[in-house]
């Protein structure tokens, strides 16, 4: 592109929030000055796009002191005229006039490229954009993690620190109390950051979108536990982990136009616990804790990345694309192969593996789970270990009555 032709980037922000899309704006903004553009940046996510344009000129001095500062400085929606995702696997087709008029929006406003930020809801609506002439590139934001073709979305690492912060409070009190603290996060369709947050702030039973459990198997890890002297627990449920019948647990079933809002999910885990076992029990809902406040220092970093890379594939006209990070580069795809393909927890992946090395119980058998059945370690020996511990465990709960 020569410098004549180089005129003007617009950046939006859309869906849901979550730590680091500031750090984008920033980074995005910083790159594109720098290289002779102009930068507008488009007020509530897409719907700042039309009737009425919404927009906001961004340079270098409204956007520094942004980086650290959690939400977006755009505004973001995640309802309106724009709604392209519905359920899992359903994409709803936007209203073609309104793409039409978002596409001679940005022609009147000499818009060469603009970055999208979102997840999979607005990164379908930026692919839609894309399929009828609009030069868009994508930026993958949620902290779910649950976008394809990328390690991590940024925002999901601040998340992770969020609730992992949060179990540390809980385990203290628990301890205390010899209660059982049930703490629920967010994760629509991966238990992502329930397994993260899991395994980094100890809990014992993790629940997750992608692992059936029973009532049963978690109730006998408690059990467990408290043979071995442990009188408390913590159980990490994701917002999105079915009940064991196969039902999601919703907050309000009413909305039609946009995907169902979850939650309730801690709070049945808890009663039957305590219904149950008769054991105290207690529960927490992170809720939107986890999309405030200001970005880790390693969402910092990706949330950089992404806006800098961003800049480029408008340089390099490579529109229809998203920046994704494949350790340690950070490279591109299209953004239709991402909004196409959910990632989800790989129930035998490492960080399941190691969890369950821990002794960590994601509900799905009653006892000790052999956290490496393909290897030479038989079933039969395993069991013969796990009798052995199980004599250790009895030795230790005399000691402690
Ligand atoms: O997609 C991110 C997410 O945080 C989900 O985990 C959660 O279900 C949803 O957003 C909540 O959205 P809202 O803010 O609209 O209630």
């Amino acid at each position: 592109m020569t410098s004549a032709a180089r005129q003007k980037i617009g950046i939006l922000t859309g869906g849901g929030d979550c730590p680091g899309l500031n750090a984008v704006i920033r980074a995005s903004v910083k790159t594109a000055i720098h290289l002779g553009y102009e930068v507008l940046g488009f007020l509530r996510g897409f719907e700042g796009l039309v009737d009425p344009i919404q927009t906001i000129p961004l340079d270098v001095s409204n956007t520094s002191n942004i980086l650290a500062l959690g939400g977006t400085i755009l505004g973001s929606t995640n309802k309106g005229r724009f709604t392209a995702k519905v359920g899992v696997d359903q994409t709803a087709t936007i209203n073609p006039e309104l793409l039409r008029q978002v596409c001679s929006n940005l022609k009147k406003l000499n818009i060469d490229g603009l970055i999208c930020v979102g997840g999979d809801g607005s990164l379908s609506i930026a692919q839609q954009l894309f399929e009828v002439g609009a030069p868009v590139v994508g930026v993958p934001k949620t902290i779910d993690n649950d976008l394809g073709c990328t390690a991590f979305s940024f925002g999901f690492d601040s998340a992770v620190a969020c609730a992992a912060d949060a179990l540390d409070r809980l385990h203290t009190t628990a301890a205390s109390h010899e209660r059982v603290m049930v703490l629920e996060v967010m994760g629509r369709h991966a238990g992502w950051i329930a397994l993260h947050a899991g395994i980094a702030g100890g809990g014992d039973v993790i629940l997750i979108p992608e692992i059936p459990w029973t009532f049963e198997n978690v109730c006998a890890k408690i059990a467990q536990r408290a043979q071995m002297g442990k009188r408390f627990t913590l159980v990490v449920v994701a917002e999105g982990a079915c009940l064991p019948g196969g039902e999601l647990v919703t907050a309000d079933s009413t909305a039609r136009d946009r995907q169902v809002r979850l939650g309730g999910i801690g709070q049945f885990v808890a009663s039957e616990i305590q219904r149950r076992l008769e054991t105290e029990t207690r529960c927490v809902v992170l809720g939107h804790l986890q999309r405030g406040g200001s970005p880790t220092y390693f969402d910092r970093v990706l949330a950089t990345q992404y806006g800098v890379h961003a800049v480029r594939l408008i340089e390099e006209l490579r529109f229809g694309q998203m920046v994704c990070y494949d350790p340690p580069d950070i490279k591109s795809t299209p953004i239709t192969a991402s909004v196409s393909r959910l990632s989800r927890v790989p129930p035998s992946g490492s960080a399941v593996i190691a969890a369950r090395g821990l002794g960590v119980s994601f509900g799905d058998t009653p006892g000790f789970e052999n956290p490496f059945p393909e290897s030479q370690v038989t079933a039969q020996t395993f069991a013969e270990r796990f009798r052995a511990s199980a004599t250790d465990y009895s030795m230790l709960l005399n000691d402690y009555d």
